[in-house]
């Protein structure tokens, strides 16, 4: 586990050099990504840059990419059209980085098609950027800063976080997986774990500011520290904790259990697991620890046997489902929320049936739908019996219809109940109405006061809608 400082040096002298100047973030893609969007945030306002929204007016626009799947990169090609008028306009600095930018035919791409752009950085050279920035702004140089190693740990970088009350906490990089549709590996290298003293660290420090919820993010968050122990590395962290004991961590399901004794902190969620590497005592951790919120989150991509081999995810059906009813068994009023692709190559109707088989067995609180994307450089891509894309939409269409049945279904559950809500925030709608979520990630509106923000309320369920539950809080 290395560890490199951040490049103070170069922030500090940015901040000479620059007057009242503003930057413009778009993050694409999932939380990890935003988390590191947080962390280049960081290092601009550290180096004296205001945000702004309004992309026109920016001094440094930056692009925090996603390549998992591919309405992301038109996404990226469309707002670099945009951008290029605001480089001509007032010669903006434009940085590019995120994981498009390990994939050699997007960067070949940029350098021939969009050469206004000023750097080119990836998820493992984010550490450089204070630099890289620094090079441009001085020496108007275009900059390209890729690495294709795995990048080591970086603590120390900055943050300026969204959010006040729920706070992301990225506790290991990479993935060793190789799911036959997942660009993932290849951009985010193998996996690599922070050090639990550092994560707690983090943690305790963001409950110390008032942050009520964290989520623990990872691309595989179940197998943390596998991967080390399986080099021969020691894995048996030693970490001090707030009240001076000491607490043996070497395990997610231990690291659950640290991050569980935190104080003011409410909330646990963790991001994503892998059903192959759900093992015992993760679930007695979530069992035993309050904090640790009853809703899991267990990628099913599909429920078909033969496609889930050839995804290469290392479970069956059966085994899903065993898994599913194991936790159910040991843990009362779990939920669960899922992950799930339609279209990969070979899915037969049959296979397909499977899939809405398990969406009904397991009645999911929450299912991400997504309609499978070909990747350069994965397996899947290069299968011969890739599907149809209208087959693709008709089956998406279908698993979105039985999602919202059951979704429908369930809510109707929480009518007359009582919940835990972990209050937001103001309606972006109504100013009477507030906003909440309960422990199975609902959103709850209410009407309610300022103070109740970031509380955790008893609250009844009065009415179910399809996207959010309407609330009634009696000590207003
Ligand atoms: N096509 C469609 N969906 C994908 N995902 C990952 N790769 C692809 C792809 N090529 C989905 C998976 C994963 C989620 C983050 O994105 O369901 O769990
Ligand atoms: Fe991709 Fe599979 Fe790794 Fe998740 S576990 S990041 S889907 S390769």
């Amino acid at each position: 586990m290395e560890k490199i400082e951040m490049q103070d040096t170069y922030i500090n002298k940015i901040k000479n050099i620059i007057n009242n100047q503003k930057y413009g973030i778009l993050t694409m893609g999932c939380q990890l990504n935003e988390n590191d969007s947080e962390r280049i945030s960081g290092i601009l306002e550290t180096a004296g840059f205001t945000k702004t929204q309004n992309l026109e007016e920016a001094n440094v626009i930056v692009f925090n990419t996603c390549c998992v799947r591919e309405n992301a990169e038109d996404k990226l090609f469309g707002k670099l059209g945009e951008v290029k008028k605001y480089k001509e306009q007032n010669g903006c600095i434009i940085a590019i980085g995120g994981c498009m930018m390990q994939e050699k035919h997007i960067v070949k791409k940029l350098k021939e098609s969009y050469p206004f752009v000023d750097i080119i950085f990836g998820p493992h050279t984010l550490k450089n950027f204070p630099e890289d920035l620094y090079n441009a702004i001085i020496e108007k140089k275009k900059i390209e800063d890729i690495l294709d190693i795995d990048g080591e740990i970086i603590e120390g970088i900055p943050t300026v976080r969204e959010d006040k009350i729920k706070a992301s906490v990225t506790i290991m990089n990479g993935c060793n997986n190789f799911c036959t549709y997942c660009i993932v590996p290849y951009v985010r290298g193998r996996e690599r774990s922070r050090n639990p003293q550092d994560i707690y660290d983090e943690v305790v420090s963001l409950a110390k500011q008032g942050y009520k919820e964290v989520t623990l993010l990872g691309q595989n968050v179940n197998s943390y520290l596998v991967s080390e122990k399986s080099k021969g590395e020691n894995v048996d962290f030693v970490v001090k904790m707030q009240n001076g004991e000491e607490f043996k961590v070497n395990s997610f399901a231990t690291l659950l259990r640290l991050i569980n004794t935190v104080e003011g902190l409410e909330r646990i969620r963790f991001i994503s697991p892998h059903p192959k590497d759900f093992t015992d005592d993760v679930i007695e951790a979530i069992k035993d620890c309050d904090k640790v919120c009853k809703l899991i989150h267990l990628p099913l991509q599909s429920g078909s046997s033969e496609i889930l081999n050839s995804m290469n995810r290392k479970y069956s059906k059966e085994q899903y489902l065993t898994l599913a009813n194991k936790i159910k068994e040991k843990i009362p009023n779990i939920e669960f929320s899922t992950d799930i692709i339609v279209g990969f190559p070979g899915e037969s109707e049959k296979d397909f049936e499977d899939t809405l088989d398990v969406v009904s067995k397991v009645k999911f609180e929450q299912i991400y739908m997504f309609i499978y994307s070909r990747r350069v450089g994965t397996v899947a891509d290069k299968m011969e019996n890739q599907i149809d894309e209208k087959i693709k939409h008709t089956r998406f269409d279908k698993l979105k219809k039985l999602a919202e049945e059951i979704i429908e279904e369930k809510n109707k559950e929480y009518i007359g109940k009582t919940e835990k809500v972990l209050v937001e925030g103001k309606s972006k709608t109504n100013s009477n109405i507030y906003t909440g979520r309960t422990e199975t990630n609902k959103v709850v509106n209410f009407e309610g006061k300022e103070e109740l923000v970031g509380k955790v309320i008893p609250m009844q369920i009065i009415s179910e809608h399809m996207w959010y539950l309407k609330g009634k809080y009696d000590n207003i």
